[in-house]
């Protein structure tokens, strides 16, 4: 049996997406910290049990029975998530899975100067010695457009401060790609980075943003302080900015600048662009209102 955590989410959601659409329903179980947001998934046949990293006699009761265990990375900022993600691969090993895969993120280092990049190479760390065959799925970002470039469609603009290239993936196609390695066996065994062949900077965004509103949308480069002040005022805490003037910073440096293929072979087709994915956000805001 393939059980996958965090199903309710919108990563693993999509990764259950397409495992429905390559195994039978009754191969796939879900470990979700609440069984009633994924009725949806018992009703197409996918059993359901409760586990949180937070419980480890809960997870192991959902890890039950299983061959292989995807691992989502938590989200839960509160937490000590290295020890969450600790005990997650301590219940699967218990469990038996002979297989464990985790959703790490592209460029993963303890030496990162992004903080997520040391908590997913901690965790790598700790699933190679755990024992069971592994896979980390190192995915570029993603994430909601919107959230990343700003308001260009009622400013005409996208003002952040300096960046340099990085790799931004759909969660539908990092889906597609976990559910290809799942059903394909042990294909992989340690990193596997999963990025588009080629980088983006905001520069292309905004170029994107152009070509979809018909007008030039604008990249302002803004100082950093300036940048982490105008954030403030608008209500951003002061952390969360700074937390994400910090993936900039790294992607200056090029510390996510490398491509690596393997994306695009799992999918058999190249990746949806960043056009297309600003395209879709586009209408369903639309849809929304
Ligand atoms: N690489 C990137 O660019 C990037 C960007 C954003 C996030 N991330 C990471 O990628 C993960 C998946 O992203 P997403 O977009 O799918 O986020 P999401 O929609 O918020 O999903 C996160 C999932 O993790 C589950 N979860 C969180 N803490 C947990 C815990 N302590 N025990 C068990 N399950 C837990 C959540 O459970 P519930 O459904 O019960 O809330 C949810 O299903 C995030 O959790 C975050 O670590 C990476």
């Amino acid at each position: 049996m393939i059980i996958v955590t965090g199903a309710t989410g919108k990563l693993n959601g999509a990764v259950v997406d397409h495992l429905l659409k390559r195994v039978p329903a009754s191969q796939i179980g879900v470990s979700v910290r609440d069984p009633n947001r994924a009725q949806h998934l018992a009703d197409q046949g996918i059993r359901v049990r409760q586990g949180s990293y937070d419980d480890p006699a809960a997870l192991l009761e959902s890890f039950e029975g299983a061959d292989q265990v995807l691992l989502i990375s938590s989200s839960d900022l509160t937490a000590d998530v290295a020890a969450q993600h600790r005990r997650a691969v301590d219940a699967a090993v218990e469990a038996g899975a002979q297989h464990i895969l985790y959703t790490s993120q592209h460029a993963a280092a303890l030496d990162s100067p992004y903080s997520p990049q040391t908590i997913h190479a901690m965790t790598e760390d700790y699933l190679a010695a755990s024992g069971v065959a592994w896979t980390a799925l190192r995915y570029g970002f993603y994430g909601t457009i919107a959230d990343l470039v700003g308001p260009w469609q009622s400013t005409g603009t996208i003002v952040r401060p300096v960046d340099g290239p990085f790799f931004w993936v759909d969660r539908r196609d990092a889906g597609e790609a976990a559910a290809e390695v799942l059903t394909r066996g042990a294909a992989f065994n340690g990193p596997v980075d999963l990025t588009p062949t080629s980088p983006v900077t905001l520069s292309d965004f905004a170029t994107a943003a152009s070509a979809l509103a018909g007008r030039h949308i604008d990249r302002i480069v803004v100082d950093d302080e300036e940048w982490i002040d105008q954030e403030i005022a608008s209500g951003v805490p002061e952390p969360a900015a700074r937390f994400t003037l910090s993936m900039f910073q790294a992607t200056r440096i090029g510390h996510f600048a490398h491509a690596h293929p393997k994306l695009t072979e799992l999918l058999g087709r190249d990746p949806r662009s960043i056009a297309v994915q600003m395209g879709e956000e586009i209408v369903a805001d639309n849809r929304a209102r």
